[in-house]
């Protein structure tokens, strides 16, 4: 305990005159005046088993209810929960009695709640903060999904909801602690980026059954997770709990109006006195949970989902748990009981001093039984999880411009716009039940709907911001569905412009398709040179996922090359007009000699398909010279209906369980169709009514791009269906892969096989899934293919030298995991099922030198150009090139966030994109000048901040904890910045500024 004053608490006389303990330990006071934190933990005893109880609630930021409904206490038909009434309920029952606790994890929701509190409401709840009696964990705006998020959101989410809580509490109301009771497995580049956000420790609920066995038997179920390979220790190590019940009560212990467990009757004179064996079964249970962890501490979850409505129920019966089964101490029992939080838990867990078992891998996938392997969310509603992830673009791009816009970018000629509104949508967008699919249907179209209306806010500040810095108010138009080929300014204008703007911090060149209607087209760019345009049928594909939403026959395809943090404008005009009914489009054909030839490209990269069947046949890479097969179909796994005799577990949103280990081939050959000009060569391939894909190579690229496209997934068999593409090369694999964790670093995987203990395997595909968020690669000495996703899937290596990614999922029964639907997704324009489109991107390199292509690859997937229209031709004086840097930033470094904070702020982070192992060239420490950063931004002050700009980098203290195995860290040289304004990142590190300044 802390050393200090003992006070007396007049409250809890009430609940402990019978011992006489009358104690209320306070620690010295903290700066500010307030005892909270650390400081503020009850005493333990040091010669006891300590239990501490957690008081707290798991609040969805929506599931089976929107994040609004729940918030109510709306549609308690679907599911019983009002996360306003247990925010009155807690703070009611906090103030009866000063020893207890209670920890608050969602700022979604408190933030909801918080502003509807009357001042006197909000005086007092900051007291209890200031006492430590309510205390925030996590504290992110949500919980975030694992494995299906991106860096990008996720540290943006956290730093949405600590900056709440650090602006409406100060120091007391930032969170010691990560607690991430609930998502399903857990990825290691969150345990580096809570490292980094300067967490003291981290508490989980889900892992691998057999991964929690072993873990019980040799007390490892708290360990110290290294969880960079390029961060210095202890920069990326975080202590981890594993809980001991999930999140739940223990069994029989529960006293929530959701449960039906005996309360404590303690009148001795009723006849249903139970105090006794109570207390009995209590004692039991602590001493198990005892014989699994390492200390005389331990930790329980008293609270669950949406639970302490009414906290009366709770808090009732556990000040009497304490007060009777502490009482037994006088005869000789040796338990003791007390109110608790994670962080006070942790603190003693550190006091103790021991050395922790070192884990430098992740806790994918999860499972828990024999086949019951949750990697089917990895891919579920891969609509939504696109959408999310253009969301995350746009939103980048909507910050960037409200910082290069100023003040006009809030109010121009387009009205009043905010990044705000997207933020929010953004933030809530990342819960476990969001990004992650395993939502019902109407609470992924209430996520869908905010990240729609979050754009349109994002709209006016991007059109403010473009009109002042181009001069030009002419209306700006946005066309979302480009994917589709669908824009109406596009299909019938003879004469527009297109203005590309470009979020990353280097200049790009990327292909753009525009819906048109004409033959053909003259292009410019800015500085009025002709630019080579093609213009090409729209395929059958784009027109029957299209329906009746456009109408243009052709796509004019051209490259456009935007500079860094800045836009560039191209000029199109009609040449010459097009037929004037839709053609039909060149006729599919079998495949044959004569119908497929090679497609060649001179620089980079040649493929080429098999004559008979269609597919796919080779990838080479004609600068490296080098050569794979390479064949590529579709499949579908027959998803599980729970009528079998191993297991009658189904496949669902959450699980993943196929019937058979063979999957399903959707057709042996493509019908196909070639498509070659001098901009872009294609090859259409057709599988099936359901199943299409465009293989796509641009001039100048470095990879190649495989569009597809699936669905309506047929049911009419009443078989549910998993589907998958596999990628089969001569690379000899050896029985391994390599997925990237978030986004950020890659993670090697081999077949039937974990780490950290030896796995009995029992599902041969599904656990050997894992979680693909950006990318993922197979390779040998010579070859390595790395696949670019558009959006996070759910892929495997089963076999040498093949990848698998799943595509789509459409299943016809629930897996019993509390969502309730089948994963059946349709819409108003896909009665019939749901079609999705994305995108694959292919490289094949020499594999020392492979990030350096597929790192910049992803982050031109993650980050994408903006695109807006304006109609007929452009005033003269319009500023037609804008490039918000001085000069682009070097290969290795990414600018991961540029947003305003007030109003003479602005955040800043820079990120080292690659790992210490990963590149000749690239991984290395690199050096830049943030005063010469900006063109139009002068930078006045500078002040670093940890990950979730929540605290001061001077002031980010952290616990030491001691690995029971250090393999010691290579010895690095220490970089030094060269000054305040020349900042040096090593390999992988994220760096937070926060800089003052003035338009220039
Ligand atoms: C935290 O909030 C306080 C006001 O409550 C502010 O003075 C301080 O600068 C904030 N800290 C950070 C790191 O932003
Ligand atoms: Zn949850």
């Amino acid at each position: 305990m802390a050393a200090g004053q003992q006070q007396l608490s007049v409250a809890s006389f009430f609940f402990f005159f019978f011992s006489g303990v009358l104690t209320f330990p306070l620690g010295p006071e903290n700066k500010s005046g307030h005892v909270c934190g650390y400081e503020s933990c009850h005493v333990t005893k040091h010669n006891m088993l300590n239990v501490h109880l957690v008081p707290h609630t798991h609040d969805d930021v929506g599931w089976l209810k929107t994040v609004d409904q729940y918030y109510y206490g709306d549609r308690n038909d679907i599911q019983h929960a009002g996360v306003q009434y247990i925010l009155d309920s807690v703070v009611d029952q906090l103030l009866k009695n000063p020893d207890r606790r209670f920890i608050y994890v969602e700022t979604a929701f408190f933030f909801r709640w918080w502003k509807q509190q009357s001042s006197g409401v909000q005086q007092t709840v900051t007291q209890l903060v200031n006492q430590g009696r309510l205390e925030f964990v996590n504290g992110g705006w949500c919980m975030s999904d694992e494995a299906t998020t991106h860096y990008s959101a996720v540290i943006d989410q956290m730093t949405l909801g600590l900056r709440f809580l650090n602006e409406t509490f100060g120091s007391c109301g930032r969170p010691r602690v990560a607690w991430h009771i609930d998502p399903f497995g857990h990825a290691r580049e969150h345990a580096s980026m809570f490292a980094q956000m300067g967490y003291d420790g981290f508490f989980f609920g889900r892992l691998d059954y057999q991964d929690r066995v072993r873990r019980m038997l040799a007390k490892e179920q708290e360990l110290l997770w290294r969880a960079s390979d390029s961060l210095t220790p202890p920069a990326a190590d975080l202590f981890t709990g594993i809980l001991p019940n999930g999140y739940n009560p223990p069994e029989g212990f529960c006293w929530d109006q959701s449960c039906d467990d005996p309360p404590i009757r303690d009148d001795p004179d009723l006849e249903d006195y139970n105090v006794d064996e109570v207390v009995r079964r209590f004692l039991d249970t602590a001493n198990d949970q005892a014989t699994v962890y390492k200390t005389n501490h331990i930790i329980m979850t008293m609270g669950s989902d949406f639970q302490y409505e009414n906290a009366n129920l709770w808090y009732k019966n556990l000040d009497k748990l304490i007060h009777h089964v502490n009482a037994r101490q006088g005869n000789g029992s040796k338990v003791h009981l007390l109110y608790s939080t994670p962080s006070c838990y942790l603190q003693e867990l550190h006091r103790a001093n021991l050395t922790w078992a070192l884990k430098t891998d992740d806790f994918f996938p999860y499972a828990d039984s024999a086949h019951d392997f949750w990697t089917g969310f990895f891919t579920s509603r891969p609509a939504l999880k696109r959408y999310e992830r253009v969301s995350n673009s746009n939103l980048q791009t909507c910050n960037q411009l409200e910082v290069l816009g100023g003040p006009a970018s809030r109010k121009g000629p387009y009205g009043e716009g905010e990044s705000q509104t997207m933020k929010e949508a953004m933030a809530v967008a990342q819960h476990h039940d969001a990004v992650s699919g395993t939502e019902k249907q109407h609470v992924a179209n209430d996520y869908a709907r905010r990240l729609a209306t979050g754009w349109q806010h994002c709209q006016v500040v991007v059109s403010n911001t473009l009109a002042a810095l181009s001069r030009s108010s002419a209306e700006r138009i946005y066309c979302d569905n480009l994917n589709i080929s669908v824009c109406p300014l596009t299909a019938s204008s003879k004469q527009f412009s297109v203005s590309v703007y470009n979020p990353l911090a280097r200049p790009v060149t990327w292909p753009v398709r525009l819906p048109v209607n004409g033959e053909s087209y003259s292009v410019s760019d800015a500085k009025g040179k002709a630019v080579d345009c093609q213009v090409v049928p729209v395929s059958r594909a784009t027109r029957e996922v299209r329906k009746n939403r456009g109408h243009a026959v052709n796509e004019l395809v051209f490259q456009v090359q935007a500079p860094p943090l800045g836009y560039t404008t191209y000029s199109v005009s009609l040449l010459q007009n097009g037929p004037p009914p839709a053609p039909p489009g060149p006729a599919l054909q079998q495949p044959s000699r004569t119908s497929i030839c090679c497609v060649r490209v001179l620089q980079f990269l040649r493929v080429t398909f098999d004559p008979d069947t269609g597919l796919l046949s080779s990838l080479s890479n004609l600068e490296t010279n080098q050569s794979i097969k390479l064949t590529q179909n579709f499949y579908w796994y027959n998803a599980s209906d729970g009528n079998n005799s191993e297991s009658n577990q189904m496949s669902g949103a959450y699980i993943f369980r196929p019937n058979s280990s063979t999957p399903f081939i959707i057709s042996r050959m493509a019908k196909t169709e070639t498509v070659q000009t001098s901009v872009v060569q294609e090859v259409r391939q057709w599988f099936s009514p359901w199943a299409s894909q465009v293989v796509r190579l641009y001039t100048d690229s470095r990879a190649l791009e495989l569009e597809w496209t699936v669905g309506p997934v047929p049911i009419d068999d009443s078989l549910g269906k998993e589907v998958i593409t596999r990628l089969d090369t001569s690379i000899k694999t050896s029985g391994l892969f390599y997925t990237d964790s978030n986004g950020r670093e890659v993670l090697q995987r081999r077949k039937d096989f974990r780490p950290t203990w030896n796995l009995k395997q029992s599902e041969p595909i599904a656990g050997n899934y894992y979680p693909i968020n950006s990318r993922a690669f197979i390779k040998d000495d010579v070859d390595q293919l790395t696949v670019v996703t558009d959006r996070s899937q759910g892929g495997g290596s089963i076999q040498n030298g093949s990848l698998e990614i799943m595509l789509h999922r459409r299943l016809l029964y629930d897996d019993v995991r509390g969502v309730g639907e089948p994963l059946n997704e349709t819409s108003n324009i896909f009665p019939q099922g749901l079609v999705v489109r994305g995108r694959l991107l292919l490289s094949l390199e020499r594999p020392p030198a492979a990030a350096d292509t597929h790192r910049p690859l992803a982050q031109e997937v993650v980050l994408q150009p903006m695109l807006t229209f304006t109609d007929g031709a452009l005033s003269p004086d319009t500023r037609l090139e804008f490039s918000g840097l001085q000069a682009a930033l070097p290969p290795a470094v990414h600018l991961l966030t540029l947003t305003q904070w007030d109003s003479d702020s602005v955040l800043l982070r820079l990120e080292h994109q690659f790992q210490i192992w990963e590149s000749e060239v690239n991984s290395r420490p690199v050096t830049v000048n943030l005063q010469k950063l900006f063109s139009t931004l002068e930078v006045v002050g500078v002040s670093e901040l940890n990950l979730s700009a929540n605290q001061w980098k001077d002031e980010m203290k952290r616990y030491d904890w001691t690995p029971q195995t250090d393999k010691k860290p290579p010895l690095l040289k220490t970089f030094e910045d060269p000054s305040t304004w020349e900042v040096t990142l090593r390999p992988m590190e994220i760096r937070t500024f926060l800089l003052r300044v003035h338009l220039r």
